[in-house]
């Protein structure tokens, strides 16, 4: 009997680990053709996209050792110092790549320019901000701030308004179960290949240049068929 049990506990714990693992997504990097840009070199970018699949690498490296730990079905107490750090871990590089992939996917090698006049991002900036102008100058303003850091503009998706605001390094200033819809990366590594750091309003004006409206309404679109009440 002890024996019948013993293989049942095995069994357990391998199904355990393989659901475990079966539910752990492993992320590839995306590829974003943005070379030729104006004002952002591809000296930047290629640099740039080396830092986003290592984060893509530690993300996938956090949630494979997290899932060893989870194997058993429980956290000793033994474990709980490396789980922890691990966990903590993972918000930063979660984060890193996720943020990473809006940030490229909402730039175009065509000079996008402004919204064009029947945007949507255009008319939920207006409703949210009063003018897209005001709308434009909060956002520059949070891409100007001191530290390291993502300028974002995000959705409530229970009113609808939009939201600017700044997140300290990867995950701190997220707001829970707000969309993106612009991000912006103002970490040094974005522009400091291309301008002296005191210059940063000139690498804002140039990814803005490079923003694909296109996107950004279709990320608009998308979330509002997601609509949900707090
Ligand atoms: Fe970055």
């Amino acid at each position: 009997m002890h024996l019948i049990w013993d293989e049942r506990k095995v069994f357990d714990m391998v199904t355990t680990m393989a659901s475990t693992m079966a539910n752990s997504k492993v992320y590839k990097p995306k590829a974003f053709d943005l070379s030729g840009l104006t004002g952002i070199s591809d000296k930047t970018l290629e640099m740039h996209f080396k830092l986003y699949e290592g984060y893509v690498k530690a993300t996938n490296e956090l949630t494979e050792k997290i899932s060893a730990i989870l194997a058993d079905g429980k956290v000793d107490q033994e474990e709980m110092p490396a789980y922890s750090e691990l966990t903590r871990r993972l918000g930063f590089e979660y984060n890193g790549m996720v943020l990473h992939e809006y940030y490229f996917g909402n730039m175009t090698k065509k000079a996008g320019g402004v919204p064009a006049r029947d945007s949507s991002f255009k008319r939920a900036a207006e409703e949210s901000f009063g003018s897209l102008d005001i709308w434009r100058a909060d956002f520059v303003g949070i891409g100007k701030m001191r530290g390291v850091g993502w300028a974002v503009c995000s959705e409530d998706p229970t009113t609808g308004r939009l939201l600017n605001h700044w997140i300290t390094l990867h995950e701190t200033g997220n707001v829970a179960g707000f969309a993106p819809i612009l991000i912006m990366d103002v970490w040094e590594h974005a522009y400091l290949l291309d301008y002296k750091p005191a210059d940063r309003p000139k690498y804002i004006e140039a990814f803005l240049a490079h923003v694909d409206w296109n996107v950004i309404d279709a990320r608009l679109k998308r979330q509002s068929s997601l609509a949900t009440s707090r």
